[in-house]
């Protein structure tokens, strides 16, 4: 038991994905932000070269979204989730189908990423069922692919590390193979090589019989294995062979949802519809915890069958489409719109691409890539001490103002769709320095 804490004492928490001793020995606290900026509680100023984790990306405390938050908070602050409703949560789903491609038709409503994954990896499975498939249970992921931590997502994910120390977790999953090539780096852009890839899921049909599979689900970018962009038509091949054999294809665009590829989704831009969208982090701006599920008609209406009293899908949460949250959400799509945010990503991206491959060439720099407002630098890793150069990259890139986010020896930038060009410039600029100082 902790002897008695006291209000600053750092003990009781233990941070997510964090190295605890090593962030209590040297702690960095952020106690405003605003714009691009955190302001750290020693009165620093710390540019945002990651949107938070992915989610803010109309830049920090926007009028707009506080203003909403307040308001809903006084007038009703909580409403049950089942069998009963909101104004806001209902608008706040035909918003969002709005934005979604044409085909996707519905919203379930959950409280994150996480959630939203293992909400549609049920309604897939359930949907088979409801149409008289039950056979139709396998699910199938990627590797390097990260869907969250729960146990549906641990399971199709593809990062060793989220599953190794967690027992068998589901069964019935199999696993594409990742799509980063070595033949592809230096690219700008969608890379040339490695559509083939998808044929995999041909091989995985073939061992398992297509009328075992449910649903495939991807990244169309993967960010938290160090940004893995797909290879031109690999994403476009994926969908013909799901939709050759009646399987799902299901979009994890947790991060790639709301402006960061410069279109609403990441689908739109890749100009491929899946049958399922999942999505949090940028529906609320990152500022409520909220995420959603954005099915096809086909797939809602299977459910819509039977006694109407009766429940079609036994499945939600407490706070789905909490109003809160749903003030946040319809506030955050409408600063997206006034702002014309994704349209903006979209502009600045040419420069932003021109800078993140400016990297090249500067110490143990050993690829550069980009798509849309992503950038990645991947670094040589220090032998016999993996991760190690780029958390110092990290660290030291904290102490001269700019927040950048690594995983593995991999730099991941995504920063708010506000970013200007003297932003970028101090990023990478900062960036630049901080690799000459690595051991
Ligand atoms: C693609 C993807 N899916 C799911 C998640 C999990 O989201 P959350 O942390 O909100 O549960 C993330 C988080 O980064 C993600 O990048």
């Amino acid at each position: 038991m902790l002897d008695r804490p006291t209000p600053n004492d750092l003990r009781a928490f233990w941070m997510p994905f964090t190295a605890n001793r090593q962030f209590k020995s040297a702690p960095r606290m952020l106690v405003a932000a605003e714009g691009m900026h955190y302001t750290t509680s020693d009165g620093r100023q710390i540019l945002d070269g990651t949107a938070g984790l992915w989610c803010c990306n109309a830049g920090h405390a926007r009028p707009l979204i506080t203003e909403a938050i307040q308001k809903q908070a006084t007038e009703l602050d909580y409403a049950p989730a089942f069998q009963m409703g909101h104004p806001k949560a209902f608008e706040l789903a035909n918003r969002l189908v709005d934005l979604a491609p044409d085909g996707i038709d519905h919203a379930f409503f959950t409280n994150s990423g996480s959630e939203s994954v293992e909400t549609a990896l049920k309604i897939a499975i359930a949907y088979h069922r409801a149409r008289g498939d039950s056979s139709r249970t396998r699910l199938i992921g990627r590797e390097r692919g990260y869907h969250g931590v729960n146990f549906g997502g641990i399971s199709v994910g593809g990062i060793v590390n989220n599953r190794r120390h967690f027992g068998t977790m589901l069964a019935g999953v199999d696993h594409l193979p990742h799509t980063h090539l070595p033949e592809n780096q230096w690219s700008r852009g969608m890379p040339e090589h490695g559509a083939h890839l998808a044929d995999d899921l041909e091989r995985i049909v073939a061992l398992h019989g297509a009328d075992t599979i449910a649903a495939v689900i991807v990244e169309p970018v993967a960010g938290s294995t160090g940004v893995l962009i797909p290879p031109k038509g690999y994403l476009q091949r994926l969908r013909e062979i799901t939709r050759k054999h009646g399987i799902l294809l299901i979009f994890d665009e947790v991060i790639t949802g709301f402006g960061r590829l410069g279109s609403a989704f990441a689908a739109q831009h890749f100009d491929v519809t899946p049958d399922m969208i999942t999505c949090a982090k940028g529906l609320t701006n990152g500022v409520i915890p909220m995420g959603a599920v954005l099915t096809s008609a086909d797939i809602h209406d299977a459910f819509m069958h039977g006694p109407e009293n009766l429940i079609e899908l036994f499945h939600g949460y407490t706070y789905s489409g909490n109003p809160i949250a749903s003030a946040a959400g319809l506030a955050t799509l409408e600063t997206y719109k006034q702002d014309d945010l994704f349209a903006r990503a979209d502009a600045i991206a040419p420069y932003w691409e021109e800078a993140v491959h400016s990297l090249k060439g500067h110490r143990h720099v050993i690829d550069t890539r980009n798509l849309g407002l992503i950038g990645a630098v991947e670094l040589e890793p220090i032998a016999g001490a993996p991760t190690k150069r780029a958390f110092n990259a990290f660290l030291k890139a904290y102490d001269k103002g700019i927040l950048i986010r690594t995983t593995g020896d991999i730099i991941a930038m995504s920063p708010p769709l506000i970013i200007e060009k003297s932003h970028i410039d101090q990023l990478i600029g900062t960036l630049a320095e901080v690799l000459e100082t690595l051991e």
